[in-house]
């Protein structure tokens, strides 16, 4: 479990993060969503350690990460997986070598062990024989597989994904996030996720923290977020007038007032009446 207490981040004269607090439990994928530019990234690197926040503090399970030094500090480091925007492999190396790179960092392990890892996290993302390919070799697809490989390499208790999705198509998206998703449950991992892509919102949101301007302005899950009346969320998730027909419709079907069929046509029906049937009818 990961918690944030009130943290704010300032550059120069610009507020950032203004106060945001949130508690991201282990075992699930913990969404960060929000326009570009309201803060996902600084709070993300203020969560790891990569900026150092004003005010507030981090903590890990518990301990608070934010006041550690040293030896303390760099134990909790050991235990984060990060996955960059972009997947910042190294180009010169081969997809093995990326993926050893942490063990390399970070253990005392002999080639034939850390070979021995690596293979088995290249199996668990369905990369089997890729090991002698260069990044420019490989598909967007695969670049992201193996960016994930290295970020699970070393077993991390905490996985930070920054818009893993950047740059795919919707369905080689949904691969990623179901490959995250299942990689989350299986090794009880606290994973945080920032993304704008909505279909990760509704496929493995299942804790959401909307930014907006710095704050926190709306935290549930992908269920809540059918029902949610706040403004500036709904205007975000479903800015078309379509996926704002599709909330409504979704709404009604989940309060028991429409059957499924029936009203998915009378929804592409403009001129069709109203979509709650009368009474009788229920
Ligand atoms: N190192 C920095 N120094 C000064 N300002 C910064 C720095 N890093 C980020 N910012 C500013 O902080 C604001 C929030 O940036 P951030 O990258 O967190 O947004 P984001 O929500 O991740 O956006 P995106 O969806 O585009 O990735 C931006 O206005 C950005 O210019
Ligand atoms: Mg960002």
């Amino acid at each position: 479990m990961i918690e944030v207490k009130n943290i704010k981040k300032v550059f120069g004269d610009k507020t950032i993060i203004e106060d945001v607090s949130s508690v991201m439990k282990a075992g699930q994928c913990n969404l960060i969503i929000g326009a570009s530019g309201s803060g996902k990234t600084v709070l993300m690197k203020c969560m790891v350690g990569l900026f150092e926040p004003n005010e507030g503090e981090v903590l890990y399970s518990g301990e608070s990460f934010t006041a550690m030094t040293g030896s303390d500090k760099t134990e909790i480091r050991k235990q984060i997986g990060m996955l960059f925007q972009g997947s910042a492999l190294f180009d010169s190396q081969t997809v093995e070598q990326n993926v050893m790179f942490p063990l390399n960092m970070f253990t005392k392990d002999s080639y034939k062990e850390k070979l021995r890892r690596v293979n088995e996290v290249l199996e668990r993302v369905n990369l089997v024989g890729a090991n002698k390919k260069f990044p420019s070799e490989v598909s967007g697809c695969m670049k992201k597989r193996v960016a994930l490989a290295r970020a699970i390499v070393l077993n991390p208790k905490y996985l930070f994904c920054d818009e893993p999705n950047s740059g795919l198509d919707p369905q080689t998206s949904l691969v990623i996030d179901r490959l995250i998703k299942e990689i989350t449950i299986e090794y009880n991992i606290t994973t945080v996720i920032n993304t704008h892509d909505m279909n990760s919102v509704m496929e493995i949101g299942n804790s959401i923290l909307y930014m907006y301007q710095g704050n926190k302005e709306w935290e549930g899950t992908n269920k809540e977020i059918i029902f949610s009346k706040n403004e500036r969320l709904n205007e975000f998730i479903f800015a078309s007038q379509f996926l704002q027909d599709a909330k409504d419709m979704r709404m009604l079907e989940e309060t028991g007032k429409i059957s499924g069929d029936r009203n998915m046509e009378e929804l592409l029906d403009k001129d069709a009446p109203i979509l709650i049937p009368p009474p009788n009818e229920e």
